[in-house]
């Protein structure tokens, strides 16, 4: 089949063309080549340049396609409100504007990268009193290295869970709001083409070709970063902040089997799934692995300094992919992250 494939240059978009292609599908690759994610490069041989925020530009490349993969975004943490309107103009215009050109030439697929940071919070349990909700942490708590979501009850510090896809979203930076906003267009233009559409929702993605350190950057390129220069890795709060970091090639696969899963889902269907390795690992044991494959001389330095908008643990299940979608990574942290020490990153 013919894939439109966005953000086709870019870390994860250049792996999903790959596998794509290597499936015997016919790619028709895409990418604006922001400056935050390619900095001045110039675009690879096979990649048309062009703006998702541009329709005429969208019409003339889904000639022929039978689905989207939209992977192209602002993404990151971010610097402050100052980037805001650069979240909401590639992200959420540049979906409403990529989805009414699709209506316009009859294409009716779409498998959208999605996030994590949707749910904001993951799920927490207090041992004695049970299931809570997690508003977010209080700037004064943080200060006085208060780093744990507490019980309402007794302030004791609640456990995490994993996430399912049924949780409310709680976006908690422009990123997930613009992530929340994209997910939103996209099930509203399933029954308003009616089209049929798939989410996957990344969790901390790295491997070959991570982008280098920026405020863009996610935590295990800006720790490799760190030790390329010689200097041990910076670990925010107490280091014990829980993640799922999935390795980009399985992330590449999901998507191939999202492509083909969503050409066979009935019109007016919209499906989000999280896409995460199922082994959780916390933020200092990712920077001690790194320590011990690439310098074992250094050891995290746990800094105790904070990001006002970073959630505590998020971690999600992994079982509704694997049942639907038939998806399991093969890649867990131990072998990925002493692998991705020596992979080369990205300027
Ligand atoms: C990351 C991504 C987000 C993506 C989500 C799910 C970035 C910047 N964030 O969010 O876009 O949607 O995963 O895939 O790419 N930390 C340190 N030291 C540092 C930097 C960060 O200890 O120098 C800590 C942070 O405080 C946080 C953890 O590492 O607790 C993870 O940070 P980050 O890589 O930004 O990931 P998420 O916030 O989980």
């Amino acid at each position: 089949m013919r894939v439109l494939v966005t953000g086709a240059a870019g870390f994860i978009g250049s792996g999903v063309v790959r596998e794509l292609r290597d499936r015997g599908h016919d790619v028709i690759a895409a990418d604006l080549m922001l400056p935050q994610a390619h900095g001045q490069g110039a675009p690879p041989l096979d990649v048309r340049v062009a703006d998702v925020r541009d329709k005429p530009a969208v019409l003339a490349l889904l000639e022929g396609v039978d689905v989207v993969s939209h992977q192209a975004a602002m993404v990151g943490a971010g610097v402050d409100s100052s980037d805001m309107p650069l979240y909401a103009s590639h992200n959420d215009v540049g979906t409403a504007v990529l989805l009414a050109a699709m209506a316009e030439r009859a294409v009716s697929r779409i498998v959208l990268a999605s996030s994590v940071v949707v749910y904001g919070e993951g799920r927490y349990a207090c041992p004695e009193h049970g299931p809570q909700p997690a508003p977010p942490r209080r700037l004064d708590d943080l200060q006085r290295g208060l780093f744990d979501v507490r019980c309402h009850r007794c302030g004791e510090p609640l456990g995490w869970r994993r996430v399912e896809e049924d949780t409310a979203l709680d976006p908690r930076s422009s990123y997930a709001a613009s992530k929340v906003a994209q997910e939103h267009y996209v099930a509203a233009w399933c029954r308003q083409a009616p089209g049929a559409a798939v989410a996957l929702r990344y969790h901390n993605v790295y491997g070959e070709g991570m982008p280098k350190d920026s405020p863009y950057s996610g935590v295990a390129a800006i720790f490799r970063s760190a030790l390329e220069r010689g200097e041990p890795p910076e670990v925010f709060e107490d280091g014990r902040q829980m993640r799922d970091f999935v390795h980009v090639d399985d992330v590449a696969a999901v998507n191939a089997m999202a492509v083909e899963a969503v050409l066979a889902m009935s019109p007016e269907t919209f499906d989000a799934f999280n896409v995460c390795s199922g082994s959780p690992i916390s933020i200092h044991d990712v920077a001690e692995r790194l320590c011990q494959a690439v310098r074992a001389d250094l050891s995290p330095r746990v800094s105790g300094r904070f990001r006002p908008g970073d959630v505590r643990h998020v971690v999600a299940s992994p079982d509704k992919a694997k049942r639907l979608l038939g998806f399991t990574a093969t890649t867990g942290p131990d072998v990925g992250l002493r692998r991705f020490a020596h992979e080369p990153l990205r300027d």
